[in-house]
Order: C-alpha cells, then sequence, then structure tokens
C-alpha cells in the first residue's frame, strides 16, 4: 500500500541536456552516434565512411559483405571519396599516373577532432561534426611522385538526426596552380534497383559511359533502373543558380533527398549483373539489387586551384524512411 506522505520528494529529473553524442576512435575506425540513436562509422582509410544508421535503426548505405577494410585497396561500399581525379585519369593531364578516382579513397586520413552541435550553434546533443584531414606531407612518397602538389583536404562528416552533412574543403599549400576532380561517391542502400527511381534530373545533359560517353538529355522526370547504368549528369540549376535536390524514391516513395554544395554533377551508376560478377571484392553477388550510387561531385570539367587559394563543395543526405 502507498503511504501518501506531505513532502514527498520530487523525482530526480533526467535532464535530456545532459546526453551527448558518443564518440570513439578504435583500431582506425571512428564511430560516433547521437543520443536520438542516430550513428556513423568512418574508417580512417579513404576517411570512408561505412555506416550510417537513422534512429529507426535502418543501414542507409550499402556495404559490400567482401569490402577490404583493412587498408589492402578502397573500401566497395558506404561513401568513398573521389579526389584529384574521377574515373582513369586521362593519360596527358597531371593526374595521369594516378590510379582510377585518385588517392584519397586509399590514403590513410588523420582524425582532427569533434565539434559538438553547442559551437554548431545547435542544441547539445543534436549533432556532432567530426573533422578529418589529409595533406600532402601525409602522403605515401610514391603517391606524391605521382601529383607533386601541396594540398591541405579537411573533410568534415556532420551527423545530425535523419541527416549527414558530407563537406570537403581543398587548399593549395603550394606555389603553383594544381586542377582537380572532387566527388563523393555513395553507395545508397536500397531495398530493390527495379522499384527505384530518382527525380531531379529531368533535362539535365548527361554522358552516358555505357553509349560511348556520348552526350544525352534526360527525358525522364522519374528515371528508373532495367540494366547497368553508368551516366554522369550535370542537372539544370535553380532561379538563384543553386542546386536542385535530387530525390530517391523506392516504391513511389521518397526515401533519399540529396542537396548539393557547389558540386555541379551527380554521377548515377548501378553495375547491374554482370560487372559485379567481375568484381572480386563485391558481395553478395546480387548486391546489386540493393544498392544504387548517387556521386555528386565536380567531374566534368577541372576545378583549378591558385597558389593558396581554397575551394569548398559539400552534401546533405537526407533519409526519408
Ligand atoms: C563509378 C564509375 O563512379 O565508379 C564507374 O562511374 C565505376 O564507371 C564505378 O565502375 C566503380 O569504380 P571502382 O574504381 O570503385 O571500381
Amino acid at each position: 500500500m502507498s503511504v501518501d506522505r506531505k513532502n514527498k520528494p520530487a523525482p530526480i529529473p533526467s535532464s535530456p541536456s545532459l546526453a551527448q553524442p558518443i564518440v570513439d576512435l578504435t583500431d582506425n575506425v571512428l564511430n560516433a552516434r547521437l543520443p536520438s540513436g542516430d550513428s556513423v562509422t568512418v574508417h580512417l582509410y579513404g576517411a570512408t565512411v561505412t555506416s550510417w544508421k537513422t534512429s529507426n535503426g535502418k543501414e542507409q548505405l550499402f556495404l559490400s559483405s567482401a569490402a577490404a577494410l583493412d587498408g589492402s585497396k578502397p573500401i566497395r561500399g558506404g561513401i568513398p571519396l573521389v579526389f584529384p581525379v574521377f574515373g582513369p585519369p586521362p593519360a596527358t593531364h597531371a593526374t595521369g599516373k594516378l590510379p582510377q578516382h585518385g588517392f584519397a579513397r586509399n590514403s590513410f586520413w588523420e582524425f582532427l577532432g569533434k565539434s559538438s552541435s553547442e559551437s554548431l550553434g545547435r542544441k547539445a546533443d543534436d549533432s556532432v561534426k567530426l573533422d578529418f584531414g589529409l595533406s600532402s606531407d601525409f602522403l605515401a612518397d610514391e603517391v606524391k611522385a605521382k601529383w607533386p602538389y601541396a594540398f591541405g583536404l579537411v573533410y568534415s562528416v556532420t551527423l545530425s538526426k535523419g541527416k549527414l552533412e558530407t563537406q570537403l574543403h581543398v587548399q593549395n599549400k603550394g606555389d603553383q596552380p594544381f586542377e582537380f576532380h572532387a566527388l563523393f561517391h555513395t553507395y545508397l542502400a536500397v531495398k530493390d534497383i527495379h522499384k527505384t527511381t530518382v527525380s531531379g534530373l529531368e533535362s539535365a545533359s548527361y554522358v552516358d559511359k555505357m553509349r560511348s560517353a556520348q552526350t544525352f538529355t534526360e527525358e525522364s522526370s522519374n528515371l528508373g533502373f532495367t540494366g547497368e547504368t553508368d551516366r554522369v549528369y550535370t542537372p539544370p540549376t535553380g532561379k538563384d543558380k543553386s542546386a536542385l535536390p535530387v530525390v530517391v524514391k523506392e516504391d513511389g516513395q521518397e526515401s533519399f533527398v540529396v542537396n548539393r554544395d557547389a558540386l555541379p554533377d551527380v554521377t548515377v551508376w548501378n553495375g547491374w549483373v554482370d560487372k559485379i560478377k567481375g568484381m572480386g571484392d563485391f558481395e553478395p553477388k546480387d548486391g546489386w539489387l540493393r544498392y544504387l550510387c548517387i556521386e555528386p561531385g565536380t567531374v566534368n570539367s577541372w576545378t583549378k586551384l591558385e597558389a593558396g587559394d581554397a575551394w569548398q563543395g559539400g552534401v546533405t543526405w537526407e533519409s526519408k524512411l
């Protein structure tokens, strides 16, 4: 029987503002988790985001179960970073000796630290920003020899409820200009590629690597997938020259909204059955059904950075399901 006491002590308030994001770096793998349950995992190898889960526990990124996670080759899945060249480098360009997609995705990055949401002007516990750095000083000698420019990269990954922001800052620290491409090679997890569509590309010109790299104009307002797809789109911009969102839908329902800043191009890639069959680090072999690469970047033309100059571009990935 409960006794009704006059001066009953008040329950100890559980202050939600005391909850803080948890950030842990162990064995070159960084895990961050918000009190909301949203989480992100970043491997220092390539500063590759390998997992992004929303508070309902749903994994938003596809990661191959055969991905090399030991630093022996770029990680197959998640968000590999492409810099300073996208695709096979043109032999006559300064990047000509580098491997496909450059060296950022297969170099070890440094964890520079986290910023709490308070310093980002948000509520204490609702976001965390993780900064990673790579500079020419830390590059392996054989890579430096192939691309001898002095540069500094800062990659910021900001996790908030239902959202992930990825932002790359490039600085030319040398005394001569260099040209680069940059791209976020994002493997979005989808339930079934046959039921997945993309909107926001209508009227965009695109280079179709499946059709001799010829240029076409996208007619569909809701692009579907029926075979291997490998295209670089340059979508039209809005009235104020800002990028319009690219929206991924599954079964007609919005699942990802992708907003770009200073990234004019979007690669759309799915290797389908045969290409994936030939990729040793892509498992399971029917995994092509469950991913779609949406890769915002600046890759259709070179961005030139003069000595001392800096460039910044980024993406906000919003999960709707
Ligand atoms: C995409 C390219 O960005 O990456 C494709 O458009 C390429 O052509 C794909 O096949 C995967 O590249 P990689 O180097 O990771 O096997």
